[in-house]
């Protein structure tokens, strides 16, 4: 399976610390932000790596990951020349995957979860991963019944569940096709919850809900949350 991080878009609800520098850049305790989501793909032995980046300050990626080397690891990297949605961004990343399967996260989501067995397992379709969240009106929300999702919906003002959509996906090399019929959605954007509606309507759906803690940290409120809450793991993990 191949990774991708997606590190595009703007950046503008974090202004002015997005001013001079890229939101995926900025730290998150002791790390830049985007060293969270490339370690969950190295630790899930994902050895091939797309990063996404938007065009303002591509080269501070390229300056601060080089090619991989130092992880063990290749990155290879893409422009997404304007926001144009998360589901696009990912658009660009076909000639990377070459008809393999991908694992997808969002260059501002923090994992503790370990996912290689899901990467391991993966066998076509899609996969999403659910998280219970107080504010499940931020995020897509998915809606389960039995063991089936049945329906993510994007940034309901009334949640059916408190199952946030996490920003860490698994596809199938048909994804492609699936971002080729989308259409904008009303912010504008090809949204990454229409291609996961789409796998479900297919009964192609599979999803997990992780155990450890997860953030986003694309707010000003989530990045401070998601800070503390890697050093409070940092120090349980020195104190046992
Ligand atoms: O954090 C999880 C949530 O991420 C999901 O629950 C939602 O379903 C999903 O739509 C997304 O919601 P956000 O509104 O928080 O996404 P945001 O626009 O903040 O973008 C998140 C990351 O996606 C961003 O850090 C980089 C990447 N991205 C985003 C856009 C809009 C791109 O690479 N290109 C883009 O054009």
């Amino acid at each position: 399976m191949k990774g991708i991080i997606l590190a595009g878009g703007t950046g503008s609800r974090m202004y002015p610390l997005t001013k001079v520098t890229n939101k995926h850049l900025l730290p998150v305790y002791d790390k830049p932000m985007i060293y969270y989501p490339l370690q969950t793909l190295i630790d899930a032995g994902i050895d091939e790596i797309l990063i996404v980046s938007g065009r303002g300050h591509a080269g501070h990626f390229l300056e601060l990951l080089g090619s991989g080397s130092e992880w063990g690891v290749s990155f290879t990297y893409e422009i997404q020349d304007e926001a144009g949605g998360i589901a696009q961004a990912l658009g660009l990343a076909e000639g990377f995957a070459d008809e393999e399967n991908v694992a997808v996260i969002l260059g501002d989501n923090i994992f503790q979860d370990r996912i290689s067995g899901d990467v391991s397992g993966f066998s076509g379709g899609a996969k999403v991963f659910l998280k219970g969240v107080p504010d499940a009106h931020r995020f897509g929300v998915a809606e389960l019944e039995g063991a089936r999702v049945v329906c993510i919906e994007e940034k309901p003002e009334e949640p059916r569940s408190n199952l946030a959509v996490t920003g860490l996906y698994m596809y199938g090399s048909d994804v492609f096709d699936v971002i080729r019929t989308l259409e904008p959605s009303g912010r504008g954007e090809l949204e990454i919850t229409d291609v996961n509606n789409y796998y479900i309507e297919e009964g192609r759906m599979g999803y997990k809900v992780l155990d450890g803690y997860w953030s986003d940290a694309g707010t000003f409120e989530s990045l401070l949350r998601a800070g503390v809450m890697v050093q409070r793991y940092r120090e349980r993990k020195y104190e046992s």
